[in-house]
């Protein structure tokens, strides 16, 4: 096959900035990529929480001109470093306005910054003028979610004769439906490309710009990371207002699943947990469970089975959900433990649940990579009620430390987490398909009835988890097919009369 040279945009990338999956993403698939033999480049702005230093940045000699419609064209330092543990470069944009805040997207109320239209068009009119001043023709262009979404319509348009692109295809992979950059229309003048592209087929929607709808429109390809959840976009339930959009472009849709980095999640060689496991040699993983408690100061117990939870605490998730069951959830003999941020209520809501419950619920309320991986370690089962899940990490992570997921059955949960089968024996989790509190709480104890009374079935499902591997390097292969696709309807397009 031959060497493809790949630019990937995003907004965020482990171990740099992350906020989500995304940011796992964006750090792991390019290094299987390049592990694979392509020639792969990223592109993210240097928010002020990334200190160069740490990561040894080095400043380019020149500095970029990035134009931007009616603002004029602005400039901005870019700073070269390496993925860590790879040879994959990845290039910062230094703008202080732009990206000099701490925080990503949103202020400390959580609400969007005013000016995100203008730092994300920044950043994908940047990553294109930085394939210039590299002297980087790409074959791919591979752009993520709405912050840079507008790339595919720029290659379209204001650089659809740019020798440098001549041969360039762009995918844009959809991380999540519900976030769709909509901006007030101005910021047509910004995108500086014309105005017959606020139409309703491309950018428009109700009046005004809507960032990812003009990627789906205008991307060669397409991909969401799960094909369940490819099919899910295209009905009202989960479209979120595009899946007529998602309909009309089915065609250029595909669905591939994520890997996880089993290197940094292998219960085997972790270096966060106290004792290491593998499906073979189970005991650490009781020394992993008697740390959790005492973390949490719930009791130090054997034989009770510990449900734990790591999520940002929204919607999406279904913590709703979880808060109308927690009564029901709390009267089985259980303990539970959770980590994560989010709406304020949560924070208020399962803070208070420890002190109703102190023997058997424990909550930290932040985001903390080691206790996220204590957590996977120490529990018996993980809940992951999502009323939408794209892909899901964490279910992928749980199987793999052998804590059974229960899954509200979606997207890339449904994709990943077979269903306990009583009868046979098999599966690796628990499912269910309504999302309601008496569901979630019938799920939670059937896993509970199944812990105590048929620890038989629970071993063999552990087993199972254990067993399973979802790769980078398979995922990684799946999208070269889609460049390789990509590629030759770009060249068909060119030839076209
Ligand atoms: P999403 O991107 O929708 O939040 P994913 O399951 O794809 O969901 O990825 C979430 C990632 O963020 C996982 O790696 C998870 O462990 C991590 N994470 C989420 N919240 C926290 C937290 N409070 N502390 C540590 N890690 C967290
Ligand atoms: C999004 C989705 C999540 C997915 C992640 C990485 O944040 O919510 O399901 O795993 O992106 O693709």
């Amino acid at each position: 096959m031959k060497k493809l040279r790949i630019m990937l945009v995003a907004s965020e990338a482990v171990p740099f900035a992350k906020t989500g999956g995304l940011a796992d993403v964006a750090g792991a698939l390019p290094k299987a990529l390049k592990e694979l033999g392509h020639d792969v480049r990223i592109v993210m702005p240097r928010y002020g929480s990334i200190n160069p230093h740490q990561y040894n940045l080095k400043s380019l000699p020149r500095p970029l001109g990035v134009p931007m419609g009616i603002l004029g064209e602005q400039w901005c330092a870019v700073l070269e470093g390496k993925l860590p543990n790879s040879h994959v470069p990845i290039y910062f944009l230094e703008h202080i306005l732009h990206y000099g805040r701490q925080a990503l997207y949103n202020d400390a109320n959580g609400v969007g910054f005013l000016d995100n239209d203008n730092r994300f068009i920044f950043l994908s009119r940047a990553s294109l003028q930085l394939c210039k001043m590299l002297h980087f023709a790409p074959d791919i262009v591979h752009a993520n979610d709405w912050h840079t979404s507008v790339v595919p319509l720029l290659l379209n348009t204001l650089y659809r004769y740019d020798p440098n692109f001549q041969h360039t295809a762009s995918i844009l992979t959809v991380h999540n439906m519900q976030y769709q950059g909509l901006f007030y229309k101005g910021a047509m003048d910004v995108l500086g490309i014309d105005w017959k592209h606020f139409n309703m087929h491309e950018l428009e929607w109700h009046d005004h710009v809507n960032f990812l709808k003009g990627g789906i429109c205008h991307a060669t390809l397409w991909n969401t990371v799960s094909q369940g959840y490819a099919e899910e976009i295209q009905t009202s339930q989960y479209g979120y207002g595009l899946e007529g959009v998602a309909r009309h472009h089915a065609s250029t849709l595909r669905g591939i699943i994520n890997g996880i980095d089993y290197t940094t999640w292998n219960p085997e060689t972790d270096k966060h947990i106290t004792a290491h496991y593998s499906e073979t040699h189970l005991s650490g993983k009781h020394t992993c469970k008697r740390t959790l408690q005492r973390i949490f100061g719930l009791p130090e117990r054997d034989n009770v089975p510990v449900f734990g939870i790591i999520s940002r605490l929204v919607d999406q998730k279904g913590i709703d959900v979880l808060a109308e069951s927690m009564t029901g959830i709390m009267s089985y003999d259980i303990q539970f433990v959770m980590l994560g941020t989010g709406e304020s209520w949560a924070h208020d809501y399962f803070s208070h649940c420890t002190t109703v419950w102190p023997e058997k619920f424990g909550c930290y309320i932040g985001y903390d990579e080691a206790l996220a991986h204590q957590i996977e370690a120490g529990c018996d089962f993980y809940v992951m009620p999502s009323r939408f899940e794209p892909c899901g990490l964490n279910q992928l992570y749980s199987l793999r430390y052998g804590t059974l997921p229960i899954i509200r059955s979606t997207g890339g949960l449904k994709d990943t987490v077979e269903n306990f089968h009583e009868k046979r024996g098999t599966g690796t989790g628990f499912c269910f398909d309504d999302l309601n509190a008496h569901a979630l709480y019938n799920t939670i104890g059937w896993a509970v009835y199944t812990w105590y009374n048929n620890p038989t079935a629970y071993k063999t499902m552990q087993k199972n988890a254990m067993k399973k591997r979802f790769t980078w390097e398979d995922s990684a292969r799946k999208y070269l097919e889609m460049y390789d696709e990509a590629i030759v309807l770009k060249r068909t397009e060119l030839h076209a009369p």
